[in-house]
């Protein structure tokens, strides 16, 4: 009979020498590496043992030639699509691509002109933004609503853009980073009705959706009979098993002509394909053991963030999204002062260092994002510093 096996994410795993940017771009990025990194979307915690095997099976061959796209992949991704997420997907309609921006890239490119509008739902990931712009597309923003908490979309404004003829795209991080909303089977349908009605493809970017917290419930693109003739879903194994250093990815799409122009696009980026050792890892990942992994995972990442959230909301003056899905708490500092010297405060006082939120548009201005998937020995204590810092009740 198998062993179960139990995840250790407790254990603190150095990566120092491992060239991991969460810790090598400290001093650019934040002006010293005397601080704790809490900031880029990827986890201090280990890729399962599983997974590293058939890494390090496949690297006692000797050889690294150009790779076929093996069948283990596809059929990997069709069942993971159906046992996780109830989307009965077709080979035919699953492309291969190095990482989810590259697809964002290729999106807009094949399914806007330039001087088009693409409509974002900000604050969202900052490459929506850039991605739209380096294409010399225009930004149709449409900011979300805070209400009660948690982040909502503005329907009159949204049906504004959509009618637009020159709105012929619309990217949405579903779930949402970065305020870990969980769009509802409701909501997703009505902005794939409205999409379709309007002709604007509809880029559901499902990269986070391993990571929700029961009793929410991830609901894809690829399930809204609304979305099927205009929806292009991507997701990939960087931030469920923490492999974003593998670039492995794919996009899902069922219409034959959507899925023509974007394949077109890929092709003509030289961009279609994963690398050997991102295939590998996709077929090992993609299976019973990597969704029993993820329960696990998920389970952690709950009380981290349940965790962090019952601290921070000991502060007066800061105000937490609970996050539904993802691993990040988005947090408004506005009423602690000026963006510049909380920031200071965060780095030189509390030591750590958080995403700035106007990596993510204008709408994030004064606020900050707290990546929780550490372990909990290095995390509450970085959270505590914050909370001295911060606490309005002062020790001085
Ligand atoms: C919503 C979202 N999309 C895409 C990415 C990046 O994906 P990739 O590394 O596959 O380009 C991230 C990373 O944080 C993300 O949060």
């Amino acid at each position: 009979m198998d062993q179960k096996i139990v995840y250790d994410f407790d254990t603190v795993v150095s990566r120092t020498g491992t060239h991991s940017e969460k810790y090598e771009a400290r001093e650019r990025l934040f002006g010293t590496a005397e601080v704790e990194p809490f900031w880029v979307a990827d986890m201090d915690l280990p890729t399962p043992g599983f997974l590293v095997d058939k890494l390090c099976e496949r690297l006692d061959h000797p050889m690294f030639g150009y790779t076929g796209q093996y069948d283990a992949v596809f059929d990997a991704i069709g069942w993971w699509m159906e046992s996780q997420h109830g989307a009965m997907v077709e080979r035919a309609w699953i492309s291969l691509s190095p990482s989810v921006v590259t697809s964002i890239s290729v999106a807009v490119q094949t399914m806007t002109q330039p001087g088009d509008s693409v409509v974002l739902l900000s604050p969202v990931y900052g490459p929506f933004y850039s991605f739209t712009q380096i294409n010399d597309r225009k930004i149709a923003d449409c900011p979300l609503r805070v209400e009660q908490g948690r982040f909502e979309m503005d329907w009159p404004t949204l049906e504004g853009l959509l009618i637009r003829p020159d709105v012929t795209l619309l990217l949405l991080s579903n779930p949402h980073n970065p305020g870990g909303r969980v769009w509802s089977a409701a909501e997703l349908a009505r902005l794939a009705r409205l999409c379709a009605a309007n002709g604007v493809t509809l880029f559901s970017d499902e990269i986070h959706c391993d990571i929700v917290y029961p009793p929410h419930r991830h609901t894809s693109m690829l399930t809204i009979d609304e979305g099927r003739g205009s929806c292009i879903v991507a997701h990939s194994i960087g931030k469920t098993f923490n492999a974003s250093g593998l670039q492995a990815s794919f996009t899902i799409i069922p219409d034959q002509a959507l899925r023509k122009r974007f394949r077109a696009g890929l092709e003509r980026t030289h961009a279609s394909d994963v690398n050997l050792l991102g295939k590998v890892a996709l077929a090992a990942a993609l299976s019973p053991a990597g969704a029993d992994y993820k329960r696990q995972l998920v389970a952690y990442l709950r009380e981290n963030t349940l965790q962090v959230c019952g601290k921070l909301k000991t502060l007066d003056d800061v105000d937490v999204m609970v996050p539904e899905a993802t691993y990040l708490v988005w947090c408004d500092f506005r009423k602690c002062g000026p963006w510049g010297e909380v920031l200071q405060r965060l780095i030189h006082e509390a030591g750590v260092a958080l995403s700035g939120g106007t990596f993510f548009g204008p709408a994030g201005e004064g606020w900050f994002r707290i990546n929780c998937a550490h372990p909990r020995s290095l995390l509450l204590p970085a959270v505590d510093r914050i909370v001295a810092e911060f606490n309005s009740h002062g020790n001085d």
